[in-house]
Protein backbone atom coordinates (compact mmCIF):
# COMPACT_ATOMS: atom_id res chain seq x y z
CA UNK A 1 0.00 0.00 0.00
CA UNK A 2 2.99 2.25 0.82
CA UNK A 3 4.41 1.54 -2.25
CA UNK A 4 1.46 2.61 -4.01
CA UNK A 5 1.10 5.44 -2.55
CA UNK A 6 4.66 6.42 -2.99
CA UNK A 7 4.74 5.66 -6.66
CA UNK A 8 1.63 7.58 -7.20
CA UNK A 9 2.96 10.72 -5.29
CA UNK A 10 6.28 10.56 -7.01
CA UNK A 11 4.12 10.50 -10.74
CA UNK A 12 1.93 12.98 -9.46
CA UNK A 13 4.45 15.69 -7.95
CA UNK A 14 6.37 15.47 -10.68
CA UNK A 15 4.39 16.41 -13.46
CA UNK A 16 1.67 18.79 -11.52
CA UNK A 17 4.09 20.72 -9.32
CA UNK A 18 6.97 21.34 -10.85
CA UNK A 19 5.59 24.25 -12.32
CA UNK A 20 4.74 25.45 -9.20
CA UNK A 21 7.46 24.34 -7.27
CA UNK A 22 9.29 27.91 -7.06
CA UNK A 23 5.97 29.78 -5.85
CA UNK A 24 6.14 27.41 -2.71
CA UNK A 25 8.31 29.19 -0.61
CA UNK A 26 6.85 32.67 -1.58
CA UNK A 27 3.95 32.54 0.07
CA UNK A 28 3.93 34.76 3.70
CA UNK A 29 3.38 34.20 7.43
CA UNK A 30 3.39 36.48 10.41
CA UNK A 31 5.90 34.86 12.50
CA UNK A 32 3.92 36.76 15.79
CA UNK A 33 1.49 34.29 15.93
CA UNK A 34 4.39 31.71 16.96
CA UNK A 35 6.31 31.03 20.46
CA UNK A 36 9.53 29.28 20.33
CA UNK A 37 9.26 26.06 21.27
CA UNK A 38 5.51 25.89 19.75
CA UNK A 39 4.92 22.59 17.80
CA UNK A 40 3.97 23.50 14.32
CA UNK A 41 2.07 20.93 11.92
CA UNK A 42 1.60 21.49 7.81
CA UNK A 43 -0.37 19.55 5.30
CA UNK A 44 2.18 18.10 3.16
CA UNK A 45 1.60 15.77 0.17
CA UNK A 46 0.25 12.61 1.95
CA UNK A 47 1.36 13.19 5.20
CA UNK A 48 1.55 16.17 8.18
CA UNK A 49 4.61 17.84 8.92
CA UNK A 50 6.12 18.74 11.95
CA UNK A 51 8.70 20.95 13.20
CA UNK A 52 9.39 23.05 16.13
CA UNK A 53 9.55 26.52 16.25
CA UNK A 54 12.97 28.39 17.28
CA UNK A 55 11.89 31.72 17.25
CA UNK A 56 12.73 34.42 15.18
CA UNK A 57 11.15 32.76 11.06
CA UNK A 58 13.32 29.51 12.12
CA UNK A 59 11.67 25.99 12.26
CA UNK A 60 13.73 22.85 13.37
CA UNK A 61 12.23 20.10 11.36
CA UNK A 62 13.03 16.30 10.80
CA UNK A 63 12.33 15.99 6.74
CA UNK A 64 13.83 13.31 4.47
CA UNK A 65 15.70 14.49 1.78
CA UNK A 66 18.21 12.74 -1.34
CA UNK A 67 20.27 15.79 -2.22
CA UNK A 68 22.75 14.90 1.18
CA UNK A 69 23.75 11.99 -0.22
CA UNK A 70 25.26 13.74 -3.58
CA UNK A 71 26.59 15.93 -2.78
CA UNK A 72 27.96 18.07 0.37
CA UNK A 73 27.53 22.02 -1.15
CA UNK A 74 25.62 23.72 1.53
CA UNK A 75 24.50 26.33 -0.53
CA UNK A 76 22.65 23.20 -2.84
CA UNK A 77 21.44 21.56 0.53
CA UNK A 78 20.67 24.87 2.24
CA UNK A 79 17.70 25.69 -0.10
CA UNK A 80 14.33 24.19 0.36
CA UNK A 81 13.35 20.91 0.40
CA UNK A 82 10.87 20.08 -2.57
CA UNK A 83 8.68 17.35 -2.85
CA UNK A 84 10.84 15.95 -5.38
CA UNK A 85 13.91 15.44 -3.04
CA UNK A 86 11.48 14.74 -0.42
CA UNK A 87 10.13 11.34 -1.87
CA UNK A 88 13.14 10.88 -3.74
CA UNK A 89 14.76 11.09 0.29
CA UNK A 90 12.23 8.88 1.79
CA UNK A 91 12.97 6.15 -0.90
CA UNK A 92 16.64 6.46 -0.29
CA UNK A 93 16.24 6.70 3.61
CA UNK A 94 17.68 9.53 4.23
CA UNK A 95 16.67 12.46 6.43
CA UNK A 96 17.85 14.95 8.57
CA UNK A 97 16.82 17.33 11.65
CA UNK A 98 17.61 21.08 9.99
CA UNK A 99 16.80 24.40 10.75
CA UNK A 100 14.70 26.15 8.13
CA UNK A 101 12.78 29.63 7.68
CA UNK A 102 8.93 29.37 8.40
CA UNK A 103 8.07 29.82 5.25
CA UNK A 104 10.31 26.72 3.43
CA UNK A 105 9.38 24.55 6.54
CA UNK A 106 5.34 25.32 5.58
CA UNK A 107 5.80 24.98 1.69
CA UNK A 108 2.53 27.16 0.64
CA UNK A 109 0.44 25.37 3.52
CA UNK A 110 -1.53 26.31 6.37
CA UNK A 111 -0.06 25.83 9.85
CA UNK A 112 -1.19 24.02 12.71
CA UNK A 113 -0.04 25.10 16.34
CA UNK A 114 0.16 22.17 19.17
CA UNK A 115 -2.27 20.62 17.18
CA UNK A 116 -0.97 17.13 18.83
CA UNK A 117 -1.80 18.53 22.41
CA UNK A 118 -5.04 16.82 22.79
CA UNK A 119 -4.08 13.57 20.88
CA UNK A 120 -1.38 12.77 23.76
CA UNK A 121 -2.15 12.39 27.54
CA UNK A 122 1.28 13.89 28.31
CA UNK A 123 2.17 17.55 29.32
CA UNK A 124 4.38 19.25 27.24
CA UNK A 125 7.48 20.29 28.33
CA UNK A 126 7.89 24.29 28.58
CA UNK A 127 8.83 26.08 25.27
CA UNK A 128 12.31 26.56 25.83
CA UNK A 129 13.23 23.26 27.08
CA UNK A 130 11.31 22.02 23.56
CA UNK A 131 12.90 24.05 21.57
CA UNK A 132 16.73 23.20 23.23
CA UNK A 133 15.75 19.54 22.91
CA UNK A 134 15.18 20.28 19.31
CA UNK A 135 18.58 22.29 19.04
CA UNK A 136 20.41 19.47 20.06
CA UNK A 137 19.23 16.76 17.68
CA UNK A 138 20.03 19.08 14.09
CA UNK A 139 22.28 16.92 12.05
CA UNK A 140 21.57 14.21 10.30
CA UNK A 141 19.90 10.93 10.54
CA UNK A 142 18.36 7.80 8.98
CA UNK A 143 14.92 8.16 8.02
CA UNK A 144 12.13 5.30 8.13
CA UNK A 145 8.44 6.17 7.21
CA UNK A 146 7.08 4.16 9.96
CA UNK A 147 9.36 3.60 12.86
CA UNK A 148 11.72 7.14 12.90
CA UNK A 149 10.27 10.23 11.29
CA UNK A 150 9.55 13.69 11.72
CA UNK A 151 6.40 13.08 13.70
CA UNK A 152 8.50 10.90 15.96
CA UNK A 153 10.98 13.84 16.35
CA UNK A 154 8.81 16.46 17.42
CA UNK A 155 6.80 14.33 20.03
CA UNK A 156 10.50 13.62 21.54
CA UNK A 157 10.95 17.06 21.67
CA UNK A 158 7.99 18.65 23.18
CA UNK A 159 6.93 15.09 25.15
CA UNK A 160 9.53 13.50 26.03
CA UNK A 161 8.46 10.29 23.91
CA UNK A 162 9.03 9.44 20.50
CA UNK A 163 5.80 8.41 18.98
CA UNK A 164 3.58 8.43 15.86
CA UNK A 165 0.42 9.00 16.18
CA UNK A 166 0.46 8.36 12.22
CA UNK A 167 2.48 5.04 12.67
CA UNK A 168 -0.02 3.94 14.90
CA UNK A 169 -2.84 4.69 12.54
CA UNK A 170 -0.90 2.65 9.77
CA UNK A 171 -0.31 -0.32 11.62
CA UNK A 172 -4.39 -0.91 12.90
CA UNK A 173 -5.43 0.00 9.60
CA UNK A 174 -2.97 -2.80 8.21
CA UNK A 175 -3.38 -5.02 10.78
CA UNK A 176 -7.53 -4.72 9.95
CA UNK A 177 -7.01 -5.15 6.25
CA UNK A 178 -4.85 -8.08 6.64
CA UNK A 179 -7.41 -9.64 8.77
CA UNK A 180 -10.72 -8.89 7.22
CA UNK A 181 -8.38 -10.14 3.67
CA UNK A 182 -7.72 -13.76 5.53
CA UNK A 183 -9.79 -15.32 3.27
CA UNK A 184 -9.00 -13.35 0.08
CA UNK A 185 -5.30 -14.58 0.79
CA UNK A 186 -6.06 -17.93 1.15
CA UNK A 187 -7.99 -17.50 -2.22
CA UNK A 188 -5.01 -16.07 -3.96
CA UNK A 189 -2.88 -18.93 -3.09
CA UNK A 190 -5.23 -21.36 -4.85
CA UNK A 191 -5.36 -19.10 -7.52
CA UNK A 192 -1.33 -18.60 -8.22
CA UNK A 193 -1.25 -22.54 -8.01
CA UNK A 194 -3.83 -22.63 -10.54
CA UNK A 195 -1.22 -20.46 -12.79
CA UNK A 196 1.46 -22.48 -12.31
CA UNK A 197 -0.44 -25.37 -13.16
CA UNK A 198 -1.27 -23.85 -16.11
CA UNK A 199 2.14 -22.47 -16.75
CA UNK A 200 1.25 -18.80 -17.79
CA UNK A 201 4.18 -16.55 -16.10
CA UNK A 202 1.92 -13.59 -15.86
CA UNK A 203 2.54 -9.94 -14.57
CA UNK A 204 0.19 -11.57 -11.54
CA UNK A 205 3.25 -13.44 -10.46
CA UNK A 206 6.19 -11.27 -11.07
CA UNK A 207 4.58 -8.12 -9.32
CA UNK A 208 4.41 -9.33 -5.88
CA UNK A 209 7.90 -10.32 -6.52
CA UNK A 210 9.42 -6.52 -6.26
CA UNK A 211 6.21 -4.93 -4.63
CA UNK A 212 6.63 -7.27 -1.17
CA UNK A 213 10.38 -6.46 -1.18
CA UNK A 214 10.47 -3.24 -1.79
CA UNK A 215 7.36 -2.67 1.08
CA UNK A 216 9.67 -4.00 3.66
CA UNK A 217 12.33 -2.29 2.74
CA UNK A 218 10.13 1.23 3.41
CA UNK A 219 8.47 -0.34 6.32
CA UNK A 220 11.71 -0.91 8.14
C1 LIG B 1 1.54 26.22 22.28
O1 LIG B 1 2.07 25.69 23.48
C2 LIG B 1 2.92 26.56 24.21
C3 LIG B 1 3.42 25.82 25.42
O2 LIG B 1 4.29 24.80 25.07
C4 LIG B 1 2.17 27.81 24.60
O3 LIG B 1 3.03 28.71 25.28
C5 LIG B 1 1.60 28.47 23.36
O4 LIG B 1 0.81 29.57 23.74
C6 LIG B 1 0.76 27.49 22.57
N1 LIG B 1 0.33 28.15 21.35
C7 LIG B 1 -0.92 28.12 20.92
C8 LIG B 1 -1.22 28.90 19.70
O5 LIG B 1 -1.77 27.47 21.49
Amino acid sequence: MIALRLFNLFFITSTLEDECEEDRGMKTYDISLYKRGDLLVVSRTLFKHFGIYLGKGRVAHFIPDILPVFTKEKSIVEQMVTNKRLIFGVLAKAASVRVDPLADFAYGAQIQVNSTDSMVSVQPLNGEEVAQRAEKLIGSFSYSLLWHNCEHYVMHCRYGVACSFQTFQFCKTVRTTLLSRKMAFLSAIIWVFVILYIGAMTPLITLPIVIIPFTIWMAS
